[in-house]
């Protein structure tokens, strides 16, 4: 089910999507993959919301072998660093209202022919990434790949496909500087958008980094418009890094070429109350997600900050609404199967989780 051809006009379409695009298709007269836009179905809400749902054991997952992607960092790869479960493995998010198409990584390459996706953010947005490139790795072993790094931009190429992957590596979105006082955020400033905007599909994170303090925090000052502060609220800091990068999309991306996503916050798993086990204290000894659609510890506070800042958006930005059925899924972390044997119920282990990120990603775009 690919509806991404029409020009301009097919990119605003809600409700009667289907219908529609195949009207836009017989228009159209079929692809012109370097000038037509990638369709983000942003509504996708009044048909089904995807991101409602339950995960059900089906047998068929995962969806690739792990060991048979060689993009997975140390960090993430769960079963070479002696994970002893799989069960985790074999989850399929179900939506309530439908069911996801099974994601197809050769009409995903096909989708984003000639295109360049850039996925920017901090560490989450690296596992995220390398869960996309497995996924089109395994429906595509044989496709030349050519990889680079260059700064802050990684890129992989899947030269067969002329599909560009890349990776922007940025913790706040807005910049850090070197002045002569030190490290300063600053909140009103954001100068690698330049870099960003030439890309036809960009897929934005950021949050992990905004409470980080003492040796971890990469700044010594935050600029606030005029002022330049030793610290301030963190929650208010990250609504205002991340109004300038609305800001910006208003300003400068041209959505009728680029498609924008912003990916939803991504929960940990410390706090055992969140999901009724009080007193536990990480993912250590979890090995199957919660049942059902609910978690007990509800949204976390900058859920409703990013929402707030989304919703004041004029241009069409998809949130990539992946925090609930992630909080489900306190058996995905790698706990403490990672080449540096600390507990991590941050990241995400590969294959796992993240590939149905993906997977809703490939909805967004493709239906
Ligand atoms: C995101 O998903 C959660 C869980 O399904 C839901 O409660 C929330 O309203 C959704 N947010 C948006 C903006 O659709
Ligand atoms: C690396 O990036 C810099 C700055 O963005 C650019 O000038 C340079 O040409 C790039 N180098 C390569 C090898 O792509
Ligand atoms: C968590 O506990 C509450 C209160 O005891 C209960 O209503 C709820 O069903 C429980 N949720 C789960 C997912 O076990
Ligand atoms: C896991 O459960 C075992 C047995 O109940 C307990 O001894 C251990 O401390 C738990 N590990 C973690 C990481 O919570
Ligand atoms: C753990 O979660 C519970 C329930 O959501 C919350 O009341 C409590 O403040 C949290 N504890 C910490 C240390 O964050």
């Amino acid at each position: 089910m690919k509806l991404n051809t029409g020009k301009t006009t097919c990119s605003f379409v809600f409700a009667v999507v289907l219908i529609l695009s195949f009207l836009c298709l017989a228009i159209s007269g079929g692809h012109d993959s370097s000038e037509t836009k990638i369709s983000v179905n942003w509504r996708n809400k009044e048909r089904c919301d995807v991101y409602q749902g339950n995960w059900d054991l089906d047998d068929s997952y995962p969806l690739y072998d792990s060991q048979t992607c060689p993009f997975i960092r140390k960090e993430f790869d769960c079963q070479k660093y002696g994970r002893p479960d799989k069960l985790y493995l074999k989850y399929r998010w179900k939506p309530n209202d439908c069911d996801l198409p099974r994601i197809d990584g050769r009409d995903f390459l096909n989708t984003l022919k000639g295109k360049k996706i850039m996925f920017i953010g901090d560490s989450i947005s690296l596992n995220q990434f390398e869960s996309f490139l497995c996924l089109l790795h395994a429906a595509a072993p044989d496709s030349k790949i050519t990889q680079q790094k260059n700064g802050s931009v990684t890129s992989v190429v899947f030269e067969d496909y002329e599909v560009s992957a890349m990776l922007f590596d940025s913790h706040y979105l807005v910049d850090i500087e070197e002045e002569k006082i030190g490290r300063v955020l600053k909140l009103d400033s954001l100068k690698s958008g330049e870099v960003w905007k030439e890309m036809d599909v960009l897929i934005f994170n950021t949050w992990l980094w905004w409470y980080r303090s003492g040796a971890k925090q990469p700044w010594d000052y935050i600029q606030d418009g005029d002022k330049i502060l030793k610290d301030m609220d963190r929650m208010e800091a990250f609504r205002k890094g991340l109004t300038t990068w609305a800001k910006w999309v208003d300003s400068t991306v041209d959505t009728r070429k680029t498609s924008v996503i912003f990916q939803g916050i991504t929960p940990s798993h410390y706090n055992g109350s969140e999901w009724n086990e009080t007193g536990v204290t990480n993912c250590g000894n979890e090995t199957e997600p919660l049942s059902g659609t609910i978690y007990p510890g509800g949204l976390p506070r900058p859920y409703y900050v990013l929402k707030d800042v989304l919703n004041q958006i004029e241009k069409p930005v998809h949130l990539l609404n992946i925090t609930t059925l992630s909080q489900l899924r306190k058996d995905g972390h790698p706990s403490k199967y990672n080449a540096f044997r600390g507990m991590d119920c941050t990241h995400w282990c590969i294959a796992g989780v993240q590939d149905t990120w993906n997977q809703l990603l490939y909805v967004a775009l493709t239906t």
